[in-house]
């Protein structure tokens, strides 16, 4: 059957791909390619999901690929390509195998579909983005990652818990790096017009944001074999639906930031308006002076991981060219 424009391709059919590959089809958002570099696994993802379609009853198409050329013309490439964390593996230990896939997957998405937008999901998130962002040569307002939406929804979720109230009620926002160091903006958190500081104890609330830091780590203890999921596509499907449908939703992405928040050149989990051109702006928010100087942080870190992932790439390219 043939895929329908606007399309989404999905790089890496594992378990974040194919799940967001099922969330797209089944919210009737948009067609999908799937890709992976493994033979018959994301046509047999697809052809499963293809015959899922009658129950589900959505009209949505799939097509399951081991050739980039199959993404040609898609308006959004979601990549999920890598290695999953293992338990006791940080993200930053997945760095160098990692790059090496994106350095694979940014060649190609800028041969066959150099218009996209670009939503990266491999981690380490904040310097996979920056690394596709250099390798592909984009616009950075068309190369941008999830973590934001999830770690938000992590936390969204533990407060709700907590209040014993419906989830998506609870309005949240955790920005910088998705890593160890992201920041919790407790401050900017609401639970029907009253600010959560108003609603749960200052020690408690401190442990909410503490466990929305370890959200991932808890998945990955819990799984003994892989990382999350679920979670992550649903994330990855917002991001995908405000932008083929143009809604200027804002939200919580990895955005090239220009000063913003005190931040100059570098991949942050900012609040960002995201529509048909993809990241369109970057919201400011007021934080607190502890907010900002965890944010500062959280940064550095990046800036970090960044250097180390191009000087680990250099080296390969010297070893290569010698
Ligand atoms: N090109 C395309 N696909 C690749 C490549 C490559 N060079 N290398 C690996 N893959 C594919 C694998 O074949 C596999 O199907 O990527 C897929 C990854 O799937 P999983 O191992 O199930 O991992 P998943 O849980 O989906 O996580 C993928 O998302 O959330 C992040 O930390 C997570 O970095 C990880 C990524």
């Amino acid at each position: 059957m043939k895929i329908r424009s606007p399309f989404v391709a999905v790089i890496g059919a594992g378990q974040v791909g194919a799940t967001t590959a099922q969330r797209i089809l089944e919210k009737g958002i948009a067609d999908v390619v799937l890709f992976d570099v493994v033979e018959g696994m994301p046509q047999g993802k697809a052809l499963d999901l293809m015959e899922a379609a009658p129950v589900e009853g959505h009209d949505r198409r799939i097509t399951g690929t081991n050739a980039y050329k199959d993404i040609e013309g898609a308006e959004i490439v979601v990549i999920t390509a890598g290695l999953a964390r293992k338990p006791g593996m940080s993200r930053e230990d997945l760095l160098a195998a990692n790059a090496r896939i994106i350095s694979d997957v940014s060649a190609n998405i800028k041969r066959y579909a150099p218009e996209a937008k670009v939503i990266v999901v491999t981690n380490p998130l904040d310097i996979m983005t920056h690394l596709c962002q250099k390798l592909t040569g984009f616009p950075s307002q068309r190369v941008f990652g999830m973590a934001g939406v999830l770690d938000t929804a992590r936390m969204r979720y533990f407060i709700a818990e907590r209040l014993a109230c419906v989830p998506s009620h609870v309005e949240a926002v955790v920005l910088g790096g998705h890593g160890d160091l992201m920041v919790p903006v407790s401050s900017q958190s609401k639970v029907g017009f009253r600010q959560l500081k108003d609603l749960i104890p200052a020690p408690e609330l401190a442990k909410i944001e503490q466990r929305t830091r370890d959200g991932g780590a808890e998945i990955v203890a819990l799984l003994k074999t892989g990382s999350a999921y679920y979670a992550p596509a649903s994330s990855v499907c917002e991001m995908v639906r405000a932008i083929l449908r143009d809604e200027k939703k804002v939200l919580p992405v990895c955005a090239y930031v220009r000063g913003e928040y005190g931040l100059k050149d570098i991949y942050s989990g900012v609040p960002a308006v995201l529509g048909r051109s993809g990241v369109e702006s970057v919201v400011s928010l007021q934080l607190t002076d502890e907010e900002s100087q965890a944010l500062q942080r959280s940064a550095d870190k990046v800036r970090q991981g960044v250097s180390e992932v191009e000087k680990i790439l250099a080296n390969e390219n010297a070893r290569v060219s010698s």
